[in-house]
């Protein structure tokens, strides 16, 4: 097997330079070419192209960890193979569970996060005595390995699991001319492969390669040398680890066989790492190339590699493959933590070691030239990758700034704390601070749990936080607790399962079988229908009793042997019906599913007189309007998943809600937010995809299948079933729209759509935005108020110009609309919406601007007016004015100052309101000052008073002769009552004092 282990080389200098290969062409292009030409032409396999890393139907690997992954259903006996004997190079992430090399890369020059295991596989056909001469002969004949540098190991057997040793594979190898001191037996860890803690294992023979060859070694295999190193495992798979631990044997024996491709081109390119070969030193001079200022890639190890230098040129180099790949696949980091935590590990290198800002970008063009034209979706999938990388650079940078400076306070002094690299893991600060707070003695396995459980740090993150602050951890511990939660959750979900389950398993009620859902069909006439369905009552469960009979109108919950109903999944809701009884009806308002038992809640409607009894048979019909509806929204949710992605590129859907009304699609796009145009433009695309009356096909496939595509809109983290999966398409000729598994009802052509709208859109947090639409009726009438309002707003827009003088008037237009606009919610088209609010926004604008250069205008004339006595200001006379503004209603701002200084000669107060603030200007020439008549005495005892604000000084001016009130807030309804008190007031002090 291709080893983990986390032992750390220090490297020597060996030389070596004893391998035969005659070949001219060692390139790594050639030697995986030969792998492949050998099995598919000499040896009569199939090709079967590698999967992607994503595991799309088993949520047992959170990655594709080994080119049998997308075997693991033939092997297991629930699917048939399409071939019996097939080869490929597979691309394999190994970063978490069984299989974990992410900590040890780049310590050493042979485990990566990401490589390419080369494979041949026998679905039940041949076995061990094939499987071995095959790997021999490719090796000794084809690649010109010398045998004597060769060394292989077998099962040795295992008493536990009641397994004996694997003589047969010892003999095949004598057979095959293998030195007796080169066939050496190991146990379980080494010799046993399992795919993961479940799943198909079976003994294993391994082949080893020797890099020096002076002597036998066959005593140092398997102890984690670099310089003899596994080269090939076969695995011989005839068990499968159960859940509880035991192992089962399957109905079939095959092979499935795995080389390290890596590996493999060191030794025929005879380097003594994998990175001084062709498949790294491409990124190793990319790396150099982009960071001239730094020193070159020497290739040194452990001690030697002092700065750790080098180890960054390797981890950087490893981990760009394994990103690009993941990427390309359709992976995305804001679903997957691990992806999100290698890829800040690059972002961090690259600024701190490298110091060179969009490394990990410019490398992944190198990634994807290198691979691209094994792995096509790579070069297919090259824009995705890249705007996935500028996000999360970006995202990175944001919190490195947010951050890093709290860690750096919250840490200062602790050298060791300091250089947890905070941004890997940002719970870290609550965490630690919650530490601080507990001031534990030890991390123990409590405490250990919390801090996985609630803030969510990695097992190897707890570890190097326990040795910053120097508390003992126990990691043993961590892992009983995690057992321990993992069996309560168990037990918890068991208990709410509900009792009625437990029941009507125990009495052997089958489930529901609800196949016919899917009946339905659209008939000449255009209208679709619905098969009904003869339903027999099992049970009645009424205040989650089992009765044995229900009268009228009492809300319970019908069993049935099986449905027509769809019951909520993927997104879609249930289904509403009827089941039509000899004498009544029953109104089925919702379905749940339990299990595999299928309720259907409603309401029993007949004579009051009668009950409705188990075993009753009844017609149950779906409601036919409803479904429709949903079934249109459903299909529209698709296509708005698929022209966002074509719009946008890098998406990915976070979650769906289809209902009859309306559908919610939520998902993330990384890069610029959507904005109007975008919008637009997206109803357009959709509705064109309508009116092309395309068909909508539903395919059932199984996971093998679903392998072939490279266009499929998945889910991320969403595990699809292996067999049975729908596959709903929309093509228009050879041009897939739509590629989506998913297990909802659609509509069957697009036209049956009718229309569609985006009617709301709200973005959640930094790139989830959360899209409303609706098609059909609602969209037409949402369509339909949308063009009513908007002629409304452009016929308002037509009047601004012939209206400029009564602003008011304006005003209160922009906010009757405005309002309308905000009240319609959902029944108006969102870019409509958006764009009618910024047209009223503009004549808002304009209506100020024109009114601010008439301002002066205004206030002059106003004043000029009050001066001459033709306004009738109640407190005016030759002597003095106290006067209220009118015109400052309009305006965004008044200046005060204006009109004070037109009345040079007489003590003025003038008060303007606008926007809901008062404000309020005194000005006293000194021939009228006295020591109780002053500007500020004046407005004092009135205007400040009154709105209990307060003044301020003229900057340079004694607050005798000239001061202002504070601005102050006033409610519009206080506003005319307050008015009349400060002017009053301001007379009064006049009468009193001038
Ligand atoms: N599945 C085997 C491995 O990954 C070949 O080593």
């Amino acid at each position: 097997m291709i080893t983990t282990t986390s032992k750390t080389i220090i490297r020597q200098h060996v030389t070596r330079n004893i391998c035969k290969y005659v070949n001219s062409d060692r390139s790594a292009r050639v030697i995986r070419q030969k792998f492949l030409d050998y099995f598919l032409k000499d040896c009569n396999h199939q090709f079967i192209r590698s999967s992607p890393v994503v595991p799309y139907c088993d949520p047992s690997v959170a990655f594709v960890n080994a080119g049998m992954n997308q075997f693991k259903n033939i092997f297991v006996g629930n699917q048939e193979p399409k071939f019996s004997k097939v080869a490929n190079s597979q691309k394999c992430i190994r970063v978490g569970g069984k299989h974990n090399d992410l900590n040890v890369v780049g310590t050493d020059g042979y485990h990566h996060t990401f490589f390419e295991m080369l494979g041949n596989w026998s679905f039940g056909d041949y076995f061990k005595t094939e499987a071995c001469e095959l790997a021999w002969k490719l090796l000794l004949d084809v690649y010109k390995l010398p045998s004597d540098r060769l060394y292989v190991t077998y099962f040795e057997g295992d008493e536990k699991l009641e397994l004996e040793e694997d003589l047969e594979t010892k003999e095949i190898w004598q057979s095959l001319g293998v030195r007796p001191d080169r066939i050496i037996p190991f146990g379980l860890n080494e010799n046993f492969w399992e795919m993961g803690a479940t799943g198909p294992c079976g003994p294993c023979t391994e082949i080893h390669y020797d890099h020096i060859g002076f002597e036998n070694r066959s005593n140092l295999l398997n102890k984690g040398l670099f310089d003899l190193t596994e080269l090939w495992n076969i695995v011989f798979i005839e068990y499968n680890r159960n859940i509880d631990g035991s192992i089962s044997v399957l109905p079939n024996k095959h092979v499935d066989t795995g080389m390290g491709f890596e590996r493999l081109t060191a030794i025929l390119q005879d380097k003594n790492s994998n990175y001084d070969t062709d498949t790294f030193t491409y990124l190793i001079e990319a790396i150099e190339k982009n960071c001239p200022h730094l020193e070159k890639y020497k290739g040194l190890y452990g001690e030697k590699d002092w700065n750790n230098l080098d180890t960054s040129y390797r981890i950087l180099a490893d981990h760009l493959r394994m990103i690009t790949t993941c990427l390309a696949d359709g992976m995305v980091p804001e679903q997957n933590q691990k992806l999100r935590r290698i890829m800040r590990k690059c972002f961090s290198l690259s600024t701190n070691v490298f110091q060179k800002d969009g490394l990990v970008k410019e490398l992944s063009n190198y990634v994807v030239d290198n691979l691209g034209h094994v792995y096509p979706e790579m070069e297919r999938n090259i824009s995705q990758i890249h705007q996935i990388i500028d996000y999360e650079e970006e995202v990175y940078k944001d919190l490195q700034k947010s951050a890093e400076s709290e860690w750096g306070e919250l840490v200062k002094g602790n050298e060791k704390l300091k250089h947890l690299d905070v941004l890997e893991a940002p719970s870290l600060i609550p965490a630690y601070k919650d530490l601080m707070k507990l001031k534990p003695k030890e991390i123990n396995g409590e405490i250990a749990f919390k801090l996985y459980d609630t803030f969510g740090l990695d097992p190897s993150v707890i570890e190097k936080l326990a040795m910053s602050i120097n508390l003992p951890f126990d990691k043993k511990q961590l892992m009983i607790e995690l057992e321990i939660a993992k069996k309560k959750s168990k037990q918890k979900s068991e208990i709410r399962m509900n009792d009625l389950l437990h029941q009507f398993a125990l009495e052997s009620i089958p489930k529901t079988c609800d196949n016919s859902k899917y009946n339905y069909r659209k008939l000449e006439n255009n209208n679709y229908e619905f098969e009904p369905l003869k339903v027999k009552v099992l049970r009645i469960i009424h205040h989650n009793e089992v009765v044995r009979k229900i009268g009228s109108d009492t809300f319970c919950s019908l069993l049935l042997d099986k449905t027509n109903l769809y019951s909520e999944a993927g997104g879609q809701a249930s289904d509403k019906g009827i089941i039509q009884f000899d004498k009544a009806i029953f109104d089925v308002t919702e379905t749940e599913k339990l299990n595999s038992y299928i309720l259907h809640k409603g309401f029993l409607k007949c004579k009051s007189t009668y009950n409705l009894c188990v075993d009753s048979v009844g017609t149950l019909l779906v409601d036919k309007e409803n479904r429709i509806s949903i079934m249109k929204n459903h299909t529209a949710t698709h296509l708005l998943n698929s022209v966002l992605k074509q719009l946008k590129g890098a998406t990915c859907q976070k979650s769906s809600k289809v209902t009859e009304n309306f559908f919610n699609l939520d998902i993330a796009i990384f890069g610029p937010k959507l904005t109007i145009t975008d919008i637009e433009e997206i109803e357009y695309k959709i509705n064109s995809i309508i009116s092309k009356k395309l068909d909508v096909e539903t395919m059932i496939i199984d996971s093998q299948k679903l392998l072939e595509y490279d266009d499929i809109i998945t889910v991320p983290g969403e595990i699809y079933p292996e067999e049975n999966l729908r596959l709903v398409e929309i093509k228009e000729k050879d041009r897939v729209i739509s590629r989506e598994p998913c297990c909802g009802t659609h509509v069957t052509n697009t036209s049956d759509i009718e229309h569609f709208s985006l009617v709301k859109m709200k973005y959640l947090g930094r790139s989830t935005v959360s899209l409303n639409g609706v098609t059909g009726h609602n969209s037409k009438m949402a369509t339909e108020n949308g063009s009513e309002i908007s002629d409304e707003v452009n016929m308002l827009k037509k009047t601004v110009s012939e209206n400029i003088d009564k602003p008011d008037v304006l005003n209160i237009a922009v906010a009757s609309l405005r309002s309308k606009i905000i009240a319609s919610e959902t029944l108006l088209p969102v870019y409509i919406k958006q764009k009618c609010l910024k047209d009223l926004d503009d004549i808002s604008k304009q209506v100020k601007t024109i009114a601010k250069v008439t301002l002066n205008e205004f206030i002059d004339m106003e004043m000029q007016n009050v001066l001459d006595s033709k306004v009738q200001t109640t407190y005016s006379n030759k002597k003095y004015i106290i006067h209220y503004l009118r015109t400052s209603m309009i305006l965004e701002t008044v200046p005060l100052q204006r009109a004070t200084k037109m009345c040079k000669n007489i003590p003025v107060m003038v008060i303007s309101y606008t926007d809901n603030v008062v404000q309020a200007r005194c000005c006293v020439p000194k021939k009228f000052c006295t020591e109780n008549f002053t500007a500020d005495k004046w407005l004092q005892e009135s205007a400040v008073k009154v709105f209990e604000g307060c003044i301020t000084n003229v900057k340079g001016q004694s607050e005798k002769l000239v001061c202002n009130m504070k601005p102050k807030r006033v409610n519009i309804q206080d506003w005319d009552y307050l008015l009349k008190h400060s002017m009053q007031a301001a007379q009064e002090f006049v009468d009193k004092y001038l």
